[in-house]
C-alpha cells in the first residue's frame, strides 16, 4: 500500500500524490486513465480555469453546463461568503430562512405565468426525482392514484437516482442496475436523426412524428396509468439533441388530451442557455413541471429547483392544515448558501442580461460552430441558443475513442476544456462568452480535430 504521497507533475501546493488520486472514486470518469494521466484545475476566473503550475484554459463548457454567468463572479463569491457567516445552516422542515422564501419569490416570477412554486433540493438528480414523485402524488390527491406510470425518451439523461435512471435512455447508466430499475416506465423513441437531418441549424426539420409514439404506448398501456412523461426538451448529455420542429408542441397536445402530465428537464436549459430564462419559453411549449439545477446559481454551491404550475401544489393542500401535504425533502433543501448564491447570480443575470445573451449570440454561434463543418471527420454539427455540439465518425470498433483523445489533447496541448460525450463534443461556453472568444474555442477546436486521425 502506498501512502506516500508522490508529487505528481504540477506544482507543490496543489499536489496531488498517488495516494490521493487512489483514494477519490471519481464519478463519470475513467478513472484509471484519469490517474494515470491527471487533468487538475486549480483556479477559475471568467472564461478561463487554470491549471496549477498557471496554464490557462478557455472554458468551452461552462465548467459542466453550469457556470453560465462566468468563474469567480464577485458578486455571487461575496454573497456566498457573507452567508457562511451569517447563517451557515437552518432547516427548512416545519422552519425556514428568509432566503429561501426571497428566492422562491425571484424565480417564480422569472417563470411567470402559469407557475406558481418551487421546491428546492441539491441537484439535477434530485431535482428530477422530486418531479417524478410530486407527479405521482399530485394524481394520487385527486383520486388518480393508478396512475404511476412514467414515460421517459431514448437518450435521455434524468440524472442518476433510480427515478432518472429509470426514464433516462442512456444504456451504460442502465445496464449495470438493469433488475432494480423502476418497474413502471417506458421511453419514447429519441429524435436523432442523421440521415434527415444532419448539418441542421436550429431545430431541425423532421421528426415530429416520433412523437406521435406516445398514442402508441398510451393505446398499450391505457392512459389512465400513465402519470407523466419526462423529456429533456434539448437532450443534453447524449450530445445536444435539438427537438425537431413541433414535435414538442405534439407532446404537448397528447399529454393534455389524456390528462399526462408533461415534465422538461431543464437542468441544461434552464437559466439562459437557449435565450430565455428557462427553455420553454424559448421553445414556445408550457411543460407542468420542470427541472432546474446547474445555472440557477451558476454552478456555485449544489442547488436544484422544480417549477410547479398552478393547481399542483393546490391539489395536495389537502387534510388538517396541521399534517404534511407531501412527505418529501432533503436535508440541504435551500442551503443559505447555494440560496444567497442564486440570488446572487438571478441579480447578476438580470444586471447582465445574461439570460438572453445566448438569443443575442445565436446567429453569430450558429455559424461559428458550423464552419467546422469541413473539420477532420465531422459528420454532423448541431446547434440552439448557446449550445453546439460536433459529431464525430466512430473509429470501428471503438465508439467514444476519437472524441476522447480530442478532449485530451484540448487539454494538454491546445488549453481548451472540451467536453466530450460519446463521439460528440458538446459546446456550452458561459453565457458572457465575447464573440471574440467563441472565435477561440472554435479555432483550437479545428485545431484539435486536425491533429485527431
Ligand atoms: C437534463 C439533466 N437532468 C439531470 C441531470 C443530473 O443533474 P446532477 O448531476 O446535478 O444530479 C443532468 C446533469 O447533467 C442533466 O443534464
Amino acid at each position: 500500500m502506498n501512502d506516500i504521497a508522490r508529487p505528481n507533475q504540477f506544482s507543490a501546493d496543489v499536489a496531488v500524490g498517488q495516494a490521493a488520486l487512489d483514494a477519490f472514486w471519481m464519478p463519470f470518469t475513467a478513472n484509471r486513465q484519469y490517474k494515470s494521466q491527471p487533468r487538475l484545475l486549480a483556479r477559475a476566473e471568467g472564461m478561463h480555469y487554470y491549471t496549477p503550475e498557471g496554464r490557462k484554459l478557455i472554458d468551452s463548457a461552462a465548467g459542466l453546463w453550469c457556470v453560465n454567468a462566468g468563474h469567480c463572479r464577485k458578486p455571487i463569491v461575496d454573497a456566498i461568503a457573507q452567508a457562511a457567516g451569517t447563517l451557515d445552516f437552518a432547516p427548512t422542515f416545519q422552519m425556514g430562512h428568509p432566503l429561501a422564501f426571497q428566492l422562491a419569490e425571484t424565480l417564480v416570477a422569472l417563470a411567470g405565468k402559469p407557475f406558481t412554486q418551487v421546491f428546492y433540493t441539491n441537484s439535477g438528480s434530485e431535482a428530477v426525482d422530486t418531479a417524478l414523485k410530486m407527479a405521482l402524488a399530485y394524481h394520487r390527491a385527486r383520486g388518480e392514484g393508478q396512475r404511476t406510470r412514467l414515460i421517459g425518451r431514448e437518450r435521455g439523461y434524468n440524472g442518476v437516482g433510480f427515478g432518472g435512471m429509470s426514464t433516462g435512455g442512456i444504456v451504460g447508466n442502465r445496464k449495470t442496475f438493469s433488475g432494480q430499475m423502476l418497474p413502471a416506465v417506458d421511453h419514447l423513441p429519441h429524435t436523432h436523426d442523421l440521415a434527415k437531418n444532419a448539418f441542421s441549424r436550429g431545430q431541425p426539420a423532421h421528426g415530429a412524428d416520433r412523437a406521435d409514439e406516445l398514442e402508441r404506448l398510451i393505446a398499450l398501456h391505457d392512459a389512465s396509468t400513465i402519470a407523466a412523461v419526462i423529456v429533456e426538451p434539448v437532450a443534453g448529455s447524449t450530445g445536444v439533441l435539438v427537438p425537431p420542429v413541433g414535435y414538442l408542441q405534439r407532446l404537448r397536445e397528447i399529454t393534455a388530451k389524456h390528462g399526462i402530465l408533461l415534465i422538461f428537464d431543464e437542468v441544461i436549459t434552464g437559466f439562459g442557455r437557449l435565450g430565455k430564462p428557462f427553455g420553454w419559453q424559448k421553445l414556445g411549449v408550457t411543460p407542468d413541471l420542470y427541472t432546474t439545477a446547474k445555472g440557477i446559481n451558476s454552478g456555485t454551491v449544489p442547488m436544484g429547483a422544480v417549477f410547479a404550475r398552478e393547481g399542483i401544489y393546490d391539489a395536495l393542500m389537502q387534510g388538517p392544515p396541521t399534517a404534511m401535504e407531501f412527505f418529501h425533502g432533503y436535508t440541504y433543501s435551500a442551503h443559505p448558501l447555494a440560496c444567497a448564491a442564486a440570488i446572487a447570480t438571478q441579480k447578476l443575470y438580470a444586471d447582465e442580461g445574461l439570460l438572453e445573451r445566448a438569443s443575442e449570440l445565436e446567429g453569430y454561434w450558429a455559424d461559428a460552430v458550423h464552419s467546422l463543418r469541413d473539420a477532420r471527420n465531422v459528420i454532423d454539427i448541431r446547434n440552439i441558443g448557446l449550445m453546439g455540439a460536433v459529431e464525430l465518425a466512430s473509429r470501428d470498433g471503438a465508439p467514444g475513442a476519437r472524441a476522447f483523445e480530442a478532449h485530451l489533447k484540448g487539454f494538454f496541448e491546445d488549453d481548451i476544456l472540451l467536453r466530450v460525450t460519446g463521439d460528440i463534443v458538446a459546446l456550452s461556453p458561459p453565457l458572457i462568452v465575447s464573440k471574440a472568444q467563441i472565435d477561440e474555442i472554435i479555432g483550437k477546436l479545428r485545431t484539435v480535430l486536425s491533429k485527431v486521425d
